[in-house]
This record gives C-alpha cells, structure tokens and sequence, in this order.
C-alpha cells in the first residue's frame, strides 16, 4: 500500500510586492534581486493567516480530489510561522474546512517541511492506520523576516499549498531524508512575535535579531546546492531509478540559481525542474505543494508522471522523495 496524491489546491494573498516597491523599503534594486535570486515579485499576507491561507487551499485541494472534509483522517501541517503555538494551525483548519474526524498536528521543519509532511503521510498510509490524509504546508514568512535586512528580506514570500493523499495500490517508494543539527546556526528564529512593519503596522517596534530569521545566505546556498543533489542521486539509487526516468525534479524554491546549479550537477535538463519562484519568492513549506497544485491545474503533470521532490533549509534539514502522478 502506497500514498498517492490524488488532490491540489494553493492560495496566495492578493497583495503583491514587487522588486521596485520593496526597493522603497530596503537598498537594493530589482535588476540585483533578479540577477541574483531570479525573484520579480512574492505575495505578502493582509488579512490572511497560516490557518486562513492553509484552509482556503485545503479547501481546493479537496474539491480537486473529489472528497468531503469528513472522509479525512490526520491533518498535517507543515510551517514556521504558525499564527500561534497553541492551538495548532491544523487544529484550526480542521475547524474552517470541516474535517470533524481528523487527528491534527503541526510540524516545523524549515524548508523540508512539506516533504517530511508527505514522508509521514507515506508512513501512517504504509502502516494501514490511515487511508485518507490531508497534508499542508502555509506561512507568512512576511511576519518574521527582517524587512530592514536586504540579504533576506528580498527572498521571501507568504502563500500556501495543499494535497490529499490517499492509500492507493501503486508503487511504494522509500524516502530519503536528513539532519544536520551541528549546522543549526546557518538559519534561526530564536525569540518570536507575529507582525511585520509593512502590511501590519506595529504599535511595539521590535528591533533585536532575535525576533526576525536570521540567515548565513551563502552557507546556505552551498548547503543546498551540494546536499540536495547528493540526496536526490541517494532516492534514486535507493529506488532503483535512473533520472532519465524522472519527467520533472520539483525542488523547494529558494534562488533560482540553486535549481540551475543542481539541475547542472544532475546532468538533467533545466526544463525538468519547474519554477514559480519568480512569482512567489521563497514561501518555504509552501513553496512545493503551490507549484505541484499549479502543474497540475495547468496539466503539464500528466497522470503516471514520475516526480521527484526535494527540500532543504534550516536545521539543517533535507529529503527526496518519489511520487508518482
Ligand atoms: N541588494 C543589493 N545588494 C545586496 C543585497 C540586495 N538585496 N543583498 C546583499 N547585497 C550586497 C552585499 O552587501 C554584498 O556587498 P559587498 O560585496 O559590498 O559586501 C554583495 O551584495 C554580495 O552579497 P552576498 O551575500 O555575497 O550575495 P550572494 O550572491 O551570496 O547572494 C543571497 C545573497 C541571494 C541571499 C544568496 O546567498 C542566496 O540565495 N542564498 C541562499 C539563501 C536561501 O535560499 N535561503 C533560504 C533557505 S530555505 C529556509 O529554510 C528558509
């Protein structure tokens, strides 16, 4: 027994910034932001919250897959920016969408988030506990990056994605994934408040580092740019595939320039791995099921389609996994 994806939906608040206007708040142009991240414009959250955003693309997730909110077992939600710690945004999903039979928890791994999301999804399905599994990756990045900090500022983006997986009789394939906690400074949040100075003007003005995400942007690109292929080439093996059998590699969207540099280390041609990020900067847990609910709208994923899937970011965390469309 095997977890297939049988549903997508996405949201992405109606505010979009774009590189001119964020180069009204920070010293930075358009053609750098370009040049160097391949980012034009991202969403930025108003009104909207993790569990807003989450709801709204569980919502379509499950239209597209033709199931009621009630048929859903375990919500999981994967971000960093949840709205509060208690309760969890799944929690409060489950109560927008209806999902009255669904355990719910969050989980908080960076970037990976959304993969290890469906990696767990993959397990409980594997163990016969679960048949139908909702799973969500949402954040408002906007709420705890540093908007004066134009070496992060300038790569993120809120939005979110959404998939059902249901147990299905295909091919089971294992999942790879890892954790390098001696590597855990390259990105933090140590302390956190909920707010940011351009949609959400706040009455206290909190300036300490501290409360923003912290980033060794460098580091972290050839983190990415060297794991992420190892770990890729690692799924494959581990699967018995060649990545000439792979039709499209969907990479966590962080810089333009990580998905190329691997796609030449992969020997794979760049039109195997699709991009949004131009449109949505990095929207970390995010980032992946927004692009697969978007391929899939537009019909470029077919059905039987070999995907691979990989994310990477704080922790250090990262993983592959295979899906099958
Ligand atoms: N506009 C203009 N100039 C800038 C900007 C900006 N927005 N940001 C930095 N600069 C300047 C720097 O001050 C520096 O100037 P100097 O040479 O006079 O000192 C120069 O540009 C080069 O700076 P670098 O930091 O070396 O620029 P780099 O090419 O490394 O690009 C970037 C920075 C875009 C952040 C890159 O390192 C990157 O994309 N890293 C990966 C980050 C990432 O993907 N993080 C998310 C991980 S996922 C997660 O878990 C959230």
């Amino acid at each position: 027994m095997t977890g297939k994806i049988i549903g997508t939906g996405s949201y992405a608040p109606a505010y979009i910034m774009d590189n001119n206007e964020l180069a009204t708040y920070v010293e930075t142009s358009d053609e750098w932001i370009r040049e160097r991240t391949g980012v034009a414009r991202r969403h930025i959250a108003g009104e909207e919250t993790v569990s807003s955003m989450a709801a709204a693309a569980a919502k379509a997730a499950l239209a597209d897959a033709k199931v009621e909110a009630a048929e859903i077992e375990l919500i999981i939600l994967a971000t960093n920016s949840p709205d509060a710690l208690i309760p969890a945004c799944s929690c409060l999903v489950q109560r927008e969408i209806g999902a009255v039979n669904a355990v719910c928890f969050d989980i908080t791994a960076a970037c990976t988030g959304f993969v290890l999301a469906y990696n767990t999804a993959q397990a409980y399905i594997a163990s016969g506990l679960y048949k139908k599994i909702l799973i969500i990756g949402s954040e408002t990045l906007s709420n705890i990056i540093d908007w004066s900090d134009r070496g992060s500022c300038i790569l993120f983006g809120d939005g979110a994605g959404a998939a059902v997986v249901g147990a299905s009789e295909g091919t089971y394939y294992t999942p790879v994934a890892h954790t390098d906690g001696s590597k855990a400074e390259a990105l933090t949040l140590t302390n956190r408040f909920v707010g940011n100075s351009i949609t959400k003007k706040q009455e206290t003005t909190y300036t300490s580092p501290e409360f923003f995400m912290q980033m060794d942007g460098q580091a972290v690109f050839k983190f990415a740019v060297s794991k992420v292929t190892e770990v890729i080439g690692e799924v494959l093996e581990k699967n018995n595939r060649r990545p000439e059998e792979i039709d499209y590699f969907i990479l966590h969207q962080a810089n333009q320039r990580i998905v190329e540099a691997i796609s030449r280390r992969m020997k794979q041609p760049i039109e195997k791995y699709p991009m949004n990020l131009m449109d949505y900067g990095n929207t970390s847990s995010a980032s992946i099921p927004i692009i697969l609910s978007e391929l899939g709208r537009d019909g470029t994923l077919k059905p039987g389609d070999r995907i691979v899937i990989a994310g990477f970011g704080g922790g250090l965390t990262w993983g592959a996994s295979i899906i099958e469309w």
